[in-house]
């Protein structure tokens, strides 16, 4: 029986949850500073919600998703990203029916069946916003600055931002054409699975990392060059209010990204101090159809999402420390005896309002117990002995100045609170 983990799994607890936690308070601070509100959308949805957002013919729904039928016979997924189970709680609430844009952030774990590595997992966890229902570029460039300055607050200084356009679904028709007849005469110098993306998503070919896909693509046509006058000045704009905000970016003439459902704007935040095909931390785009596509009225959308597993990866790689929010003081509460303890949960429950407190719950000698302490980083040792509730007193141990301080409990609680802030 293995009752380890599942492969592609991981318990996070202790220092390695502190980076998690940190992250994901960083972007709910600075989503809610761009007014985005939260949703949050089940682990699972019908099968059909992934198979038609993220496309047929995309990896994700051909190889990685974990799909099972219930008892009763239906099919069902764990969400392998989170943008076609926001938009289709969007259509199910109508929550397009308000002012406009719609601006959703969510947290949560995804799962996909990959090869897990070094910064892929099966199940990982993505921060991602969503803006619904405007077709300005300004919208285009308020997102991808959001996930710029969210790895900026994180403490990121060495980034790239990738951006590309590809297009809307007649000048990539378009495109595809021109591109199919550039590889056809050089299509069996690709990988196996990019001759199969030859026929089923030609574009994928862009992202095979395999050397001799790489060579075929270096001089081939790029979507970039090929856009209609709406796609291309769109982008334009988005570059010019980059250029604006003072937003590093580089056009990527080969990023194209893993679901059917992007038009025009795609970009993604990679980091060239990660040496391996896993080095994008965050990746979103323009995704102007799938609304529609989905049942509901016909409504541009763009957004993003940041893999909170790999910025986490990143930061202990980079030495980046999460930064806390004014460290608390903890304070151990030490009773002597079993009679003592309801002085001392009465002294807790005081304490507990602004600082850490610790019990300890079986009785062992005060030397033992102080060193625990100290050991363990707490500030102040409080001993509840015999004198202590004979005399309604507290007795304050400073564990780091060895020094030792004494307050009457019933007539000087606000100076210890103010003595223990103080110190
Ligand atoms: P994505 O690029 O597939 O986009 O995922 C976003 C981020 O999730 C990636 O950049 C990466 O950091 C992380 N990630 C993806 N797969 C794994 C994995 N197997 N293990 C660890 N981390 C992973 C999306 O999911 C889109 N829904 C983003 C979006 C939102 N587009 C528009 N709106």
């Amino acid at each position: 029986m293995d009752l380890n983990s599942p492969r592609g799994t991981a318990d996070i607890f202790g220092e390695e949850l502190g980076y998690r936690n940190f992250i994901e308070g960083t972007a709910k601070k600075l989503f809610s500073l761009f007014n985005y509100q939260e949703i949050k959308t089940p682990a699972f949805e019908h099968t059909e919600v992934f198979s038609r957002g993220i496309g047929e013919n995309t990896d994700i729904v051909q190889k990685e998703m974990y799909t099972f039928e219930d008892k009763k016979g239906r099919s069902l997924t764990l969400r392998p990203e989170g943008t076609a189970s926001v938009v289709r709680a969007i259509i199910e609430h109508k929550l397009y029916s308000g002012r406009l844009p719609l601006k959703v952030y969510y947290n949560g774990n995804m799962f996909r069946y990959e090869r897990p590595q070094k910064g892929r997992m099966r199940e990982f966890h993505q921060l991602g916003v969503e803006a619904v229902g405007v077709s300005n570029p300004a919208i285009d460039a308020e997102v991808i600055w959001l996930a710029n300055q969210l790895f900026g607050e994180i403490g990121f200084k060495d980034l790239t931002l990738l951006v590309n356009s590809i297009g809307c679904h007649k000048c990539r028709k378009d495109f595809i054409k021109k591109f199919k007849a550039y590889i056809e005469p050089k299509k069996d110098k690709l990988c196996r699975d990019c001759k199969n993306r030859f026929s089923n998503n030609p574009l994928r070919i862009f992202d095979c990392k395999k050397k001799s896909c790489v060579n075929v693509i270096s001089n081939s046509p790029k979507i970039y060059n090929y856009l209609c006058k709406d796609c291309r000045e769109h982008i334009e704009k988005v570059i010019a209010y980059l250029k604006n905000l003072n937003i590093n970016y580089e056009i990527d003439y080969n990023l194209v990204r893993g679901f059917d459902y992007y038009t025009k704007t795609i970009f993604e935040v990679i980091s060239r101090q990660i040496k391996s095909a896993q080095n994008a931390l965050g990746g979103g785009g323009r995704y102007d159809h799938l609304i529609g596509q989905f049942g509901g009225p016909d409504m541009p959308a763009i957004g993003f999402a940041i893999g909170v597993d790999r910025t986490a990866m990143l930061m202990k790689q980079l030495g980046i420390k999460p930064r806390g929010r004014g460290k608390k003081k903890k304070v151990y509460l030490i009773a002597m005896d079993e009679s003592y303890y309801s002085f001392l949960l009465e002294v807790a429950k005081f304490l507990r309002n602004i600082f850490i407190c610790e019990i300890n719950f079986s009785i062992k000698s005060v030397g033992s117990e102080l060193k625990w302490a100290e050991k363990n980083n707490f500030d102040f040792a409080i001993i509840i002995g015999e004198q202590e509730v004979k005399d309604s007193k507290i007795t304050v141990k400073d564990i780091r100045a060895f020094k030792q301080y004494e307050f009457n409990w019933l007539t000087e609680k606000d100076n210890l609170m103010e003595f223990l802030k103080g110190k």
